[in-house]
């Protein structure tokens, strides 16, 4: 395929396809040891997370289950508030079920945050964090993620699901995109 029309709207590439399928091999095979014999629902935040969960269901070589949540976060512009909105719930009843979020990246962790606390109200069992991507330097708030993939600096990526205005979710890679396109 060719990236040329994106490679120019990046400043430089953070992590290639081929690091980015390593991490979720070595992720993937944490989580079956932890979730070995457990029933586990991988619960996928819509939109962004439909790359990392794809590519992490097919490596886990268990019994699973998938359901979607889509929300959004009020706030102005790009700043997240905390105050989130479901715009699309889940079809599976919580009960007693061993809950895996599935994130592509964690910014300010305020939706995250909101989001594990309103799954763990709904009676399940476990509620765990596995988010491909975290910005430390960007934390508003502290997420107990128990499935980090890599660690990144404050600015804005894309590709691998991660957008700027829909843009760029298709490309295989991660960037950082270049400050021309959004200025
Ligand atoms: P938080 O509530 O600030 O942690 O917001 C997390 C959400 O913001 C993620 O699920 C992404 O949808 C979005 N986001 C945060 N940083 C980036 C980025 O660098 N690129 C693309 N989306 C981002």
């Amino acid at each position: 395929m060719d990236y040329s029309d994106i490679a120019g709207d990046l400043t430089e590439v953070l992590l290639t396809e081929q690091q980015i399928h390593d991490k979720i091999e070595e992720l993937a095979r944490r989580i079956e040891t932890d979730y070995a014999g457990r029933n586990i629902l991988l619960v996928g935040v819509l939109k962004g997370a439909v790359m990392v969960m794809a590519d992490l269901a097919r490596a886990l070589k268990m019994p699973l289950e998938m359901d979607w949540m889509a929300v959004s976060s009020y706030g102005s512009g790009t700043q997240s508030s905390g105050v989130v909105r479901i715009l699309k719930d889940l079809d599976t009843d919580l009960h007693d079920r061993n809950v895996l979020i599935v994130e592509d990246i964690i910014d300010s962790g305020l939706t995250l945050s909101w989001l594990r606390a309103n799954l763990e109200s709904r009676g399940a069992e476990s509620v765990e964090i596995c988010a491909l991507l975290r910005k430390p330097e960007a934390a508003k708030v502290h997420v107990d993620v128990k499935y980090e993939g890599f660690s990144i600096p404050n600015a804005f990526v894309v590709g691998y699901g991660l957008d700027f205005a829909e843009k760029y979710r298709n490309f295989r890679d991660i960037g950082v995109l270049a400050p021309h396109v959004y200025a």
